[in-house]
């Protein structure tokens, strides 16, 4: 007999029922960031490819596609095979590989999907161009360059030059264009500071588009852009296709940098908690810690009522495994033992990481839950 824990929340539950720890989407805001990123999109002419990394859910990338968007992108191939499952049509790695292991997945979703990947040396391009041609498969790609973040990109054109060629001189590979990424922008707090340092990315993917094209050589696609920097990315006149992934959600990383442009987005995405310990006046403890929050960028800076309210006498200030302590400040604070058993909802601070560690998104509008969406590109990180 199979024994598994019972499902954490049906469809028609109210928030005060659902199992906690639980991952939620208030789908009213995510409409809205889902609508308002696709109408941006479409009215600078640019292609909406958002990252799947951010929901790594085949539920949410087809409601983006319905609403536009071309494709998606994955940051690992592993992590590309539950959305080419779901029918998914076209996928960029928008990362570099490396391995056997790696060639294989890619060979066998080029079979599947259109496929398109970032290299950045040339044995890259050579075993992935042999490995192509034995599966009898094409795949699209794009070298990446260095925007400015120092982490992958070729940084001279010497260099892009060497792998468009070798790109060329592989039957199964065809050039599609350019990535430049520029994740160091994308949290920069100062509006015009992250402008800036969003046009100096532009700039830097511009001169290599150019020196492209004084060898005669077309970037049909030049891809890149997070959450933080589309409204600069899609004007820049450079980027074709925008990558941004956590406009979905947003986080405590996004929630504090300023947004002085047109953009605005709505928190969507809280782990909703138990207070199941208050012992002593002024600490109480919740269900949740660090196997259900990420706090790679901070500690939730908020903590909500279920009618998402803000509690302002409760601050989150540690994690442990599998607890959560939170400061009871004010009124409550003499009252804390009369806590025990309150739900809260947490905005966590880092949604990518934090999505990574459930299997389900329990979505709700009001106090009902009006549908699951199963996390099925969870872990898959190779
Ligand atoms: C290559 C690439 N593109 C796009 C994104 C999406 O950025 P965001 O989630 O900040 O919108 C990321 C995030 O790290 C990334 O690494």
């Amino acid at each position: 007999m199979a024994l598994i824990p019972p499902p954490a929340t049906r469809v028609g539950d109210t928030l005060g029922t659902i199992a906690t720890p639980s991952l939620l989407i208030d789908l009213d805001a995510f409409d809205a960031n889902l609508a308002a990123m696709a109408a941006f999109a479409a009215r600078h002419g640019v292609a909406l490819r958002p990252h799947a990394k951010a929901h790594k859910s085949s539920a949410i990338a087809r409601r983006q596609i319905d609403a536009g968007a071309v494709g998606v992108c994955c940051q690992k191939l592993s992590e590309a095979y539950p959305f080419a499952a779901a029918g998914i049509e076209s996928i960029h790695i928008s990362n570099e590989f490396v391995g056997a292991d790696k060639l294989a997945m890619a060979v066998e979703l080029a079979a599947h999907v259109r496929l398109s990947v970032c290299v950045d040396a040339l044995p890259q391009v050579t075993a992935l161009g042999e490995a192509a041609a034995r599966a009898g498969v094409t795949i699209d790609v794009l070298p990446e360059v260095d925007a400015g973040q120092r982490r992958c990109g070729v940084t001279s054109e010497d260099a892009l030059f060497a792998l468009v060629d070798a790109i060329a001189a592989q039957s199964a590979l065809r050039f599609a264009g350019i990535q430049a990424y520029h994740g160091g922008a994308q949290h920069i707090a100062d509006w015009h500071a992250r402008r800036a340092e969003a046009h100096r990315a532009a700039e830097r993917a511009g001169n290599f588009v150019c020196k492209l094209e004084a060898r005669g050589i077309q970037s049909a696609i030049v891809t890149g852009g997070g959450t933080g920097t589309v409204e600069f990315d899609a004007t820049s006149g450079v980027y074709t296709e925008l990558q941004a992934g956590s406009y979905l959600f947003m986080d405590g990383d996004y929630g504090h940098i300023a947004w002085d442009g047109a953009l605005r987005w709505r928190h969507s995405l809280f782990v909703l908690s138990t207070i199941m310990s208050a012992t002593r006046p002024g600490l109480a403890v919740c269900d949740v810690g660090l196997k259900g929050l990420a706090v790679d960028s901070g500690l939730p800076r908020r903590v909500h009522r279920p009618d998402l309210s803000i509690e302002p006498t409760l601050t989150y200030v540690a994690a442990n495994d599998e607890h959560g302590m939170l400061e009871v400040q004010g009124s409550l604070h003499d009252e804390t033992n009369a806590l025990l058993g309150e739900r809260i909802l947490l905005p966590p601070g880092h949604c990518d990481p934090t999505v990574n560690l459930y299997d389900q998104y329990v979505c709700f509008r009001g106090e009902r839950v009006v549908d699951v969406w199963p996390i099925d590109a969870r872990g898959l990180s190779r």
